[in-house]
């Protein structure tokens, strides 16, 4: 880690952090990267994280969530809290999750350029395309 960020860790999910994971979901600052572009209710979140709970770490930054890092079928999703960007937490999460699983991958939307820098920071390779019907 290049920054100086101290007091972070990642945590077990919990339903406490249910909440939170939603909003920065929904959260139009992030949304315009994610794959999936539907707004969550809070029904619709409780209900996907009864069943995938453990699939979330939380980040926390003295004590305080600023993001999260989920694992998928080995496809890595992550988001940090607009107003904690640049800080190294995005670094920190994919550096922590690959030292319990190298067998990950992330797949990135193409304009996304700062989770593609990211993943190159954290030693990831271009490998594969996508390619969708129009
Ligand atoms: C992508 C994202 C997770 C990065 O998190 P972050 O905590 O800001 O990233 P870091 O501070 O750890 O940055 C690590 C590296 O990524 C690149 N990077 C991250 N944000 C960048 C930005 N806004 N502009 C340019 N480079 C950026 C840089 O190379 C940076 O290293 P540097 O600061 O030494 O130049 C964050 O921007 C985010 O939550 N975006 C919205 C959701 C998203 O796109 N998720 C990824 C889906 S796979």
């Amino acid at each position: 880690m290049n920054k100086t960020i101290n007091n972070i860790k990642l945590v077990k999910n919990e339903t406490k952090y249910w909440e939170s994971i939603r909003k920065l979901k929904n959260n139009p600052l992030v949304k315009k990267n994610s794959i999936s572009q539907e707004y969550i209710t809070k029904e619709q979140q409780k209900k996907y994280m009864k069943q995938n709970n453990d699939i979330f770490h939380i980040c926390l930054l003295n004590d305080e969530f600023v993001g999260y890092i989920r694992i998928l079928n080995d496809d890595i999703g992550l988001i940090v809290e607009p107003n904690k960007q640049r800080l190294g937490i995005g670094e920190f999460m994919v550096k922590e999750i690959l030292k319990q699983n190298k067998n990950i991958i992330a797949k990135i939307k193409i304009n996304n350029i700062n989770s593609i820098k990211l993943f190159e920071k954290c030693g990831f390779k271009k490998k594969y395309y996508i390619y969708e019907p129009k």
